[in-house]
C-alpha cells in the first residue's frame, strides 16, 4: 500500500545495510514509528530479534501485528473463504444492497456528477455509519458496504482477525478515490473524475483476498508485537542492547488528518465526520508532537535522552534539509552529539510532501536523507 514517508524502498537503498549491521547483538528491535510496518516486517521476517512496534494510529499496529506477532503463515483455505462469504452475504443482506449494486454496474464517465450525487445521497440513508461517513466520497456505496461487511464479519476473537483487519485495511488504501491518502477525495465534477472512476470500479473483494493471501503466508522468525501508544512512552521500556528505530513526520500536517479512514477501519468504529474531507474533529484524532513545529525539537530531545538513559541503540531516518515540522537530519544528528556516538549515513530518497493541496496533489520530492546511527557512549 502507499504510504507517507514508508520506508520500504529505502531497506533496499542502504536502510537495509544499516539495519542489519545494528541487529548482530541485538535482543529487542523497536520500530517507534512503525506507519505501514514496513521496517517491522522487514526486520522481524528477516533476523531472529523479537520486534515490538508501535505507531499513534491503532491501523498501523494492526498492519505490524499482521505479521510480526505470529512465527509461523496462517493457512488460507481455512478462513478466508468463509470470512469473505460472509461479509458478502452480510452485504446482501442490507436493505440498500439493490440499489447500491444497480448504480455500481452503472458507474460511466459521462453520468458521474449525477450518479455521484446520487451515491452520496443513498448513502447517507444508510444504517451504517462507515457507508455514511465515506459512501459517495472515498468509495462507491457498494464498497463502502463491503467494507464495513467484511470488518464487521472480522471475528476479534480468531487468531486471524489482524489479518483479515490489516487485509481490508490494506484494501480500503488501494481502492480509495483520492491520491493514496484520505485528506480530499476525487471530484467528480473535475478533470479528476475519470480516476473517481477507476477507485471506484476497483474490486474490493479481490483486492481483500489478494492482500488476506499475503498476509497469510507472511510471519515473524520470532514472535513480537504491536500496539497504538506514543513513542516517547514506549522509550521509557528500552533496555540496554535495545535498537530503537525512529523515523517521525517530517511534516506540520497530522498524519491522522491524512489515514482517517484506514483508523476507522482498525477501530471498527467511526465518529461524527464533516466537510469533504470527511474528517472527524480534529480533538477525536490523535495529535503529534513531532508535527507541531514549536514542540518538534522537544519532543526529538526528550525522546533520545530517554534512548541514552537506556543504553539503547537508535537509528534515525530523517531529511538532511529542514521540513515544515522544523526538524531536520543534520539539527537532530547535533543534538544526539553530547549522548551518542553519532553516525551518518547519507541516501537519496524521493518523499512526499505530505498535504499537497489540489495543485500539489501527490507532490513528491528528491531530498538527501540520513540514516543516523547512535550508539550509546557507555557501552
Ligand atoms: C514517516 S511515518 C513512518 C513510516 C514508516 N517507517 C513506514 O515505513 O511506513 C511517521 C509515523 O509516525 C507516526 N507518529 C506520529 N507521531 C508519533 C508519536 N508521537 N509516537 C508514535 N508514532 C507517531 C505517524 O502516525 C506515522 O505513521
Amino acid at each position: 500500500m502507499k504510504y507517507m514517508g514508508s520506508k520500504r524502498s529505502m531497506l533496499l537503498g542502504g536502510l537495509g545495510d544499516v539495519l542489519e549491521r545494528e541487529l548482530v547483538d541485538c535482543d529487542r528491535f523497536f520500530d517507534m514509528f512503525t506507519g505501514s510496518g514496513s521496517v517491522a516486517h522487514h526486520v522481524a521476517e528477516n533476523y531472529p530479534v523479537k520486534v515490538i512496534a508501535t505507531d499513534l494510529q491503532q491501523y498501523a499496529a494492526t498492519l505490524a501485528r499482521a505479521v510480526i506477532k505470529r512465527d509461523k503463515p496462517l493457512s488460507f483455505e481455512e478462513w478466508v473463504p468463509t470470512w469473505i462469504a460472509s461479509a458478502i452475504a452480510r452485504a446482501e443482506r442490507d436493505p440498500n444492497a439493490i440499489a447500491f449494486a444497480n448504480l455500481q454496474n452503472r458507474l460511466a464517465l459521462d453520468k458521474l456528477p449525477k450518479q455521484a450525487e446520487r451515491a452520496r445521497q443513498l448513502s447517507a440513508a444508510s444504517s451504517s455509519d462507515f457507508v455514511r461517513a465515506y459512501g459517495g466520497w472515498y468509495y462507491s456505496p457498494w464498497q463502502a458496504l463491503l467494507l464495513n461487511s467484511l470488518r464487521e464479519e472480522a471475528n476479534p476473537d480468531a487468531a486471524w482477525f489482524d489479518v483479515a483487519v490489516a487485509a481490508v485495511v490494506q484494501a480500503a488504501s488501494r481502492c480509495v478515490a483520492a491520491p493514496g491518502h484520505t485528506a480530499q477525495p476525487f471530484k467528480p465534477d473535475t478533470r479528476a473524475a475519470p480516476f473517481l472512476l477507476e477507485a471506484w470500479q476497483r474490486d474490493i473483494v479481490a483486492q481483500v483476498t489478494v492482500s488476506a493471501s499475503a498476509l497469510c503466508e507472511r510471519h515473524a522468525v520470532k514472535k513480537g508485537s504491536a500496539y497504538p501508544a506514543d513513542a516517547n512512552a514506549v522509550a521509557r521500556k528500552l533496555k540496554k542492547g535495545d535498537v530503537a528505530f525512529l523515523d517521525p513526520p517530517y511534516s506540520s500536517v497530522h498524519y491522522s488528518r491524512f489515514y482517517h479512514v484506514l483508523e476507522s477501519i482498525a477501530r471498527g468504529s467511526v465518529g461524527d465526520v464533516s466537510g469533504t474531507g470527511r474528517y472527524p474533529e480534529p480533538h477525536l484524532r490523535p495529535s503529534s508532537d513531532y508535527s507541531i513545529p514549536t514542540r518538534s525539537e522537544a519532543a526529538i530531545v526528550e525522546l533520545l535522552d530517554r534512548i541514552a538513559a537506556a543504553n539503547a541503540t537508535a537509528i534515525i531516518t530523517f531529511p538532511l534539509a529542514e521540513t515544515s515540522n522544523r526538524l531536520s537530519g543534520a539539527r537532530i544528528a547535533e543534538l544526539a552529539k553530547s549522548n551518542f556516538r553519532v553516525v551518518k549515513t547519507h541516501v537519496l530518497s524521493r518523499f512526499s510532501t505530505l498535504g499537497g493541496d489540489h495543485k500539489h496533489r501527490g507532490a513528491r520530492q528528491d531530498s538527501e536523507e540520513l540514516i543516523i546511527t547512535l550508539k550509546p557512549l557507555q557501552i
